[in-house]
């Protein structure tokens, strides 16, 4: 999500801009600890001994042995395949989808295209309707659930498939004929603007070679916020979960919001909600209303302090309940929110889970994961008799990183069971919640967040209830027990090769010199223009292995895969030696293809853009452990980071650079390794409706331009990428 794509009437802040968490996180003991090292690091004292064990660390965890994953390793390249081949694309401004020499890129689902039979050919001119039966808006994570030639889930289908996509929000300026109206909202505009958000389940299908969407297909399928969905795991049937629509506690209505994805071992997709805050609205006085209670703690820690406006204003739409439902105040006078929608926000903020096969069963929010602004979930590798691990980020400023493992282990069947969703049940909703410390050694802690801990059961800022509430408000727990502020955790993806896990640290403005640490350990000035950026600008990608290589850990050790920059950035910014077939700035999404066991690094950023667009990257990384410890120096701070083998034009390469004004996201692939998907998010999005009459004003024309479909308004849409040879992606 950017910043520019807010409502003109809403002060266009982007909510990931804003923290939120005001906790002195990192204890007394910490800082002494830290600052001893740094000492001792100077000193070339612990330097020393923490590359001597990082070194033995990488030579005995991943040795594989008898704890080696169920899941087919990548099969071996072909004798004429190199990964990372291709001739890097060069960073640029122009209004295209550039891929390398030898591939082809093609549009296969834009914004409004009919996913059903009977519904027109998007027009493209903001006079098209009935979105929930069209594409969304703002394509995001996507996953890919392989079908056979006879319609049922075939994990090694690479000619027919279902992908799962996110509609993250909307760029309203192009949804409607003339932008969109101000508050308050006409009923037709609110109801086309909340059908553009959701999922997608689209059918894809190969014929002579090109993919492109079945629109007749019966598993073509869209949720979006007015699907009634059922809650699972920890909170369901809570108090804190009752509304005027649900006074059990038991259901709500719409994923929202929705950014990562993540695929399960057995085949069902993960969407994750995000900046879902912002869609409420909370009344100036409502703090008195609830009577100041500890709720008034909740809302403030998740970013819906009182009098708190919502970003499109639905709720302005009309007295329905489809409209009401975004005020987020007490109104009634209930004492358990069953006549009003107080408690309506605890719906939303968890990792939603979706049978893309079977559109009969339950969607279910698996709460027991946490509720924040969840970005990716990348699994563990199954290893059959041990715990799943979900890793997850809460993508806000100074926010956290978190673990889910599973009390029930692996088995084998459970990959092609046919009830998915019981499956989920399974490893979803009953296991522990963890949150990362990152230790200035190198070393981690995964705290579990449990009602239990005293620190928790204790915490004075707000008075848990039950673990019900641990999960409901995790971001809350996470604060009593001291974790680590990072900055910003956008998606996270788990090595196919090594099961290490991989988290984007997209950027983060608020990072200073007094709050640097070993893991988040940059706090610079760059220049954009004539403009000056501060903080952690360009981003970076922490990597973690689990002690002993087992999803159950406690304990990790970490170290910066890559640090973004700019080729022309300080040595002291530009730790990880970027050149100019690989500089990037602000990673956001992130993947491994499990074919290759590629790392792709997507670009969101608004850092480097006076140079180029969104881009999307190729790396073929090594392990933690396999380079150095750095000194970092971020204006009268001085500390010691722990980074991966500097970058490489044969481990670092720029894949694809996107059109104007938008951001490159999501990615699957076919599992033959011969086509991905990638995702163009907001193409345009600096366009006013001033500009609408004039095609020659709009902050980019993609996909039209590129010769895919009507009209001239730029579209959030798929691109499916194959090699002219025939070869996988990326060699
Ligand atoms: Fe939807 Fe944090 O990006
Ligand atoms: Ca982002
Ligand atoms: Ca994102
Ligand atoms: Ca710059």
């Amino acid at each position: 999500m950017s910043k520019n794509n807010f409502m003109p009437f809403d002060g266009g802040i982007d909510p990931d801009d804003i923290g939120n968490n005001t906790s002195p996180n990192e204890s007394i003991q910490d800082v002494l600890n830290a600052r001893m090292s740094r000492r001792s690091l100077l000193r070339g004292g612990v330097g020393g001994a923490g590359l001597a064990f990082l070194g033995s660390f990488g030579l005995t965890a991943c040795g594989g042995g008898s704890d080696a994953p169920t899941v087919s390793t990548p099969p071996p390249a072909t004798p004429t395949e190199t990964l990372l081949g291709f001739n890097p694309v060069a960073k640029s401004l122009a209004d295209l989808f550039s891929v390398p020499a030898g591939y082809t890129a093609s549009v296969i689902y834009a914004c409004g295209d009919p996913l059903f039979n009977g519904v027109a050919a998007a027009k493209n001119d903001g006079t098209d309707t009935d979105y929930d039966q069209r594409s969304g808006d703002c394509h995001d994570g996507m996953e890919y659930f392989g079908l056979s030639a006879a319609g049922a889930p075939d994990a090694n289908a690479s000619d027919r498939a279902l992908l799962g996509i996110n509609h993250e929000y909307i760029t309203p300026v192009f949804l409607h004929a003339s932008g969109p109206t101000a508050n308050p909202r006409p009923v037709d505009e609110a109801d086309k603007e909340i059908d553009c958000h959701g999922v997608a389940i689209v059918e894809v299908k190969k014929t002579a070679g090109k993919f492109a969407v079945v629109q007749d297909s019966t598993f073509n399928r869209r949720i979006t916020p007015n699907t009634v969905i059922e809650l699972s795991g920890a909170a369901r049937g809570n108090d804190l979960m009752k509304t005027q629509f649900s006074t059990d506690g038991t259901q709500t209505r719409g994923t929202l919001n929705n950014c990562g994805t993540g695929k399960t071992p057995w085949g069902t997709l993960l969407t994750g909600e995000e900046n879902w805050a912002g869609y409420f609205t909370r009344g100036a006085a409502d703090n008195a209303a609830r009577g100041n209670d500890k709720t008034v703690a909740s809302l403030n820690r998740y970013g819906r302090a009182q009098g708190a406006a919502s970003r499109y204003g639905w709720q302005t739409a009309g007295a329905d309940d489809r409209f009401a439902r975004w005020v987020n105040s007490k109104t009634g006078a209930s004492a358990d929110g069953t006549d009003d929608y107080r408690n309506e926000m605890n719906g939303q903020g968890y990792l939603t889970e979706i049978d893309p096969y079977n559109k009969s069963v339950a969607i279910k929010k698996r709460t027991s994961l946490g509720r924040f602004a969840h970005e990716g979930a990348a699994f563990s590798r199954p290893v059959v008799g041990k715990p799943l691990a979900v890793y997850m980020g809460d993508d806000s400023q100074g926010e956290y990183v978190y673990k889910w493992v599973s009390t029930e282990t692996w088995i084998e069947s459970d990959a092609t069971a046919t009830n998915r969703i019981a499956t989920g049940d399974k490893y979803l909703d009953v296991g522990k919640l963890y949150v990362a410390k990152y230790k200035p050694d190198g070393s981690g802690e995964w705290i579990e967040l449990t009602f239990s801990n005293p620190l928790i059961s204790g915490y004075v800022t707000y008075a848990f209830a039950d673990q019900a509430d641990v999960v409901v408000n995790a971001r809350l727990a996470a604060d009593a027990v001291g974790a680590t502020k990072m900055d910003r955790p956008e998606w996270c993806a788990t090595s196919p090769t090594t099961g290490e896990v991989y988290f984007t640290m997209t950027n983060n403005s608020s990072r200073n010199a007094g709050t640097v640490d070993a893991a988040n350990p940059r706090a610079y000035s760059d220049t954009k223009g004539a403009a000056t950026q501060s903080g952690n600008v360009h981003g970076h990608i922490i990597r973690m292995a689990e002690t002993g290589d087992d999803p159950a850990a406690t304990g990790f050790r970490w170290d910066v895969f890559l640090f973004g920059a700019e080729e022309t950035s300080p040595a002291g910014v530009n730790l990880s030696g970027l050149t100019a077939i690989n500089d990037f700035s602000s990673p956001d999404g992130l993947a491994f293809t499990p074919s290759t066991g590629i790392c792709w690094i997507q670009t969101d950023d608004g850092a480097y853009t006076d140079v180029t667009n969104c881009m999307m990257l190729a790396a073929l990384p090594g392990k933690v452990g396999d380079g150095s410890t750095k000194t970092v120096i971020s204006g009268a701070t001085t500390l010691n980071t722990y980074v991966g083998k500097e970058a490489s034009p044969t481990t670092l390469k720029r894949f694809l650079v996107g059109p104007k004004q938008q951001e490159i996201t999501g990615i699957c692939e076919s599992p033959d390794g011969k086509a991905i998907f990638v995702n163009v998010q907001h193409p345009g999005e600096n366009t006013t409706a001033a500009d609408l009459p004039d095609p020659t004003k709009y902050g980019s024309r993609w996909p039209a331009n590129a010769g895919y479909g009507a009209g001239q308004r730029p579209r959030s849409a798929t691109v499916v990428i194959t090699k002219d040879d025939g070869g996988r992606i990326g060699s």
